[in-house]
């Protein structure tokens, strides 16, 4: 038996204690902490890492704190549009869906994505369809559209430069799993970047690069400025050189994220190994993160220095 892990992620970003208000820094907490609860009560009760990582995500997307399901930022029109992977690392099962703006957990549309068609990745009007015709739960724009995502927008647009939140100040979610018996799976939700236009796509949703889980290597999760994540093919990448050259995820993470700061991005990731290790790490100043597994222990962290 594998001890099993739990790794999850709010977004990577400008996030220091100046810049983000102590209301929302405890609230950002309590959420980490209801999300590992919800991951950590399907593992530890020997369900797969595919459930944990999907209960996890779910939770923070119903959390305004963060930038996925409620809560997700505006696009420019003033709409949400919500993205969404999962990926099962025991055969590289893998659903993703973009431009989703009625379905209120997005993660679990990518699973039915995953489990109940051919495909792997769904957009737009037709992602919610099948929503519906799946019987998931729907919700509509008041639910999605918090008043200080539409503060943002409006801050946004009144720029002259504003093509949209280049800062990526307000994350993505995830989460990454390994469970007893060794199976490592990942899960990704994000609303994008704050006044984003033209059907823009990030990295979230695309499989090897926001979202990757291969029981050979890693499963992964990123965050952060996704155009750089899509070029830079984070996931597949991190995976890739664990498994071909046998880096331990931490040398491998590290590796991939200078790759990307190379290119000019910056944000984080998170990777869960079947061995039941785990490893984040992010090149800005924050990372909203947590982690606990099967011995007890549990950490969650916001900044830096923590
Ligand atoms: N990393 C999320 C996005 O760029 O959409």
């Amino acid at each position: 038996m594998t001890q099993w892990t739990l790794m999850i992620h709010g977004g990577a970003g400008i996030l220091r204690p100046d810049t983000l208000p102590a209301d929302q820094a405890e609230g950002a907490r309590a959420g980490l902490n209801a999300a590992l609860d919800a991951g950590a009560g399907v593992l530890a009760n020997g369900g797969s890492a595919l459930d944990a990582v999907e209960a996890a995500v779910r939770v923070l997307e119903d959390d305004p704190h963060f930038n996925a399901g409620r809560g997700a930022v505006l696009s420019f029109d003033g709409c949400v549009c919500l993205d969404a992977a999962i990926m099962d690392g025991s055969g590289r099962q893998a659903g993703g869906v973009t431009g989703v703006s009625a379905t209120k957990n997005p993660v679990s549309l990518a699973r039915r994505v995953m489990t109940a068609t051919p495909h792997v990745l769904l957009s737009g009007t037709g992602a919610d369809q099948f929503a519906r015709e799946q019987g998931l739960e729907q919700a509509d724009e008041s639910w999605f559209a918090t008043p200080e995502r539409r503060r943002q927008l409006e801050e946004l647009r009144a720029r002259v430069d504003g093509w949209f939140d280049a800062e990526m100040k307000y994350g993505t979610v995830g989460a990454v799993a390994c469970d007893a018996q060794g199976h490592v799976a990942a899960a990704t939700s994000t609303g994008g970047v704050t006044g984003k236009r033209w059907g823009r796509i990030g990295d979230t949703p695309l499989v090897g690069a926001g979202t990757y889980a291969d029981d050979r290597a890693c499963a992964v999760s990123a965050t952060g400025s996704g155009e750089y994540f899509i070029r830079a093919g984070v996931g597949h990448e991190i995976a890739a050189r664990v498994r071909l050259t046998g880096e331990d995820i931490a040398t491998a993470a590290a590796a991939v994220l200078a790759d990307v700061q190379a290119l000019g991005g910056t944000g984080g990731v998170i990777v869960a190994a079947p061995d039941g290790t785990a490893h984040w790490a992010f090149t800005t100043p924050g990372m909203f993160r947590g982690q606990t597994d099967a011995s007890g222990h549990r950490a969650v962290a916001i900044f830096g220095d923590e």
